[in-house]
């Protein structure tokens, strides 16, 4: 029987144990963590997203601050917020929702942020602490996707781990940190030959190319864990991930379901960092 790894009940667990020690900080007399949001331009998918990051954090005692720059503001008035919020004592993590506007240098905005608030764990600074395996803001959808194979007992070390996708965000820090988990490590993308050969091998298979139902059985080891980072809107309004779930699901040991698998990990993450960088503009000592 394929199990359900279940990230809507996983991120809850965690966000309540994370409520609990920010009340603990709060009867303490201490102030709440502080998260700024900066969203520029309408995409309405990143909207919701920044609407749940929201209320998340405000459930778990978190102080949660929006910034709406409009579609067609400039990199230097982005650049100045940064800058702003980077120097207000209140606030311990920052994110800055993608995609940005076209024309942006994305690079350059992100390196912006100064690194103790980079709560996406996307600087040089952060990306570079999780090369060398040191401890980190790791970035969330990797960090969440982590903790739910550790929260469900998924052995990580020694097994054959794939990655498909190599982006910033998702791919190569996922890569790294199963690397440095002990797992081989394959790492496929849109130019890999015969993508199907290698995902085969897969003791553990993540999946985040932004390409619906890329993947199907013929792409599955029986008995591997599935992760899907896609989320995908279908024209009648259906949502589908990247790996096609009905064809592969009883092939699977683990199987993250779209929605309810690493969307709500990531938004669960997003708050755990935020909590590190406070404890570390506090000097609370969190293991
Ligand atoms: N857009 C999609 N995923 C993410 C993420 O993890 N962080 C940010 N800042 N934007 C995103």
């Amino acid at each position: 029987m394929t199990k359900i790894l279940d990230g809507k009940a996983c991120a809850a667990n965690m966000r309540s144990q994370l409520q609990a020690k920010i009340d603990a900080q709060l009867a303490d007399g201490k102030r709440r963590p502080g998260l700024a949001v900066i969203l520029v331009g309408e995409d309405p998918a990143s909207a919701i997203y920044v609407r749940n990051k929201h209320r998340a954090c405000e459930k778990a005692g978190i102080k949660s601050m929006q910034y709406l720059l409009p579609s067609d503001a400039t990199e230097s008035q982005l650049i100045d917020l940064i800058d702003t919020l980077n120097e207000d004592p209140e606030i311990d993590g920052m994110i800055i929702q993608l995609p940005l506007p076209a024309g942006m240098d994305v690079v350059k905005i992100q390196e912006r942020v100064r690194s103790d608030k980079d709560v996406d764990g996307f600087c040089a600074e952060q990306a570079g602490l999780l090369f060398r395996n040191r401890p980190c803001l790791e970035s969330c959808t990797p960090k969440g996707i982590i903790s739910l194979l550790d929260a469900n007992g998924i052995e990580i070390e020694g097994q054959h781990a794939v990655v498909v996708g190599r982006s910033d965000i998702v791919g190569k820090p996922l890569s790294i940190l199963l690397l440095n988990r002990g797992a081989t490590v394959s790492i496929c993308h849109s130019k890999t030959p015969d993508l199907a050969a290698i995902t085969r091998q897969a003791d553990i298979l993540c999946v985040a190319t932004g390409k619906r139902h890329l993947i199907s059985a013929e792409h599955i080891k029986p008995g591997a864990v599935v992760v899907d980072v896609g989320i995908h809107r279908d024209d009648s309004g259906k949502l589908a991930g990247d790996v096609n779930y009905e064809d592969v699901v009883d092939l699977c040991s683990w199987i993250t379901p779209v929605p309810g698998g690493v969307g709500p990990m990531t938004i669960a993450s997003l708050l755990e960092n935020t909590w590190l960088a406070y404890c570390d503009h506090l000097g609370i000592n969190e293991a």
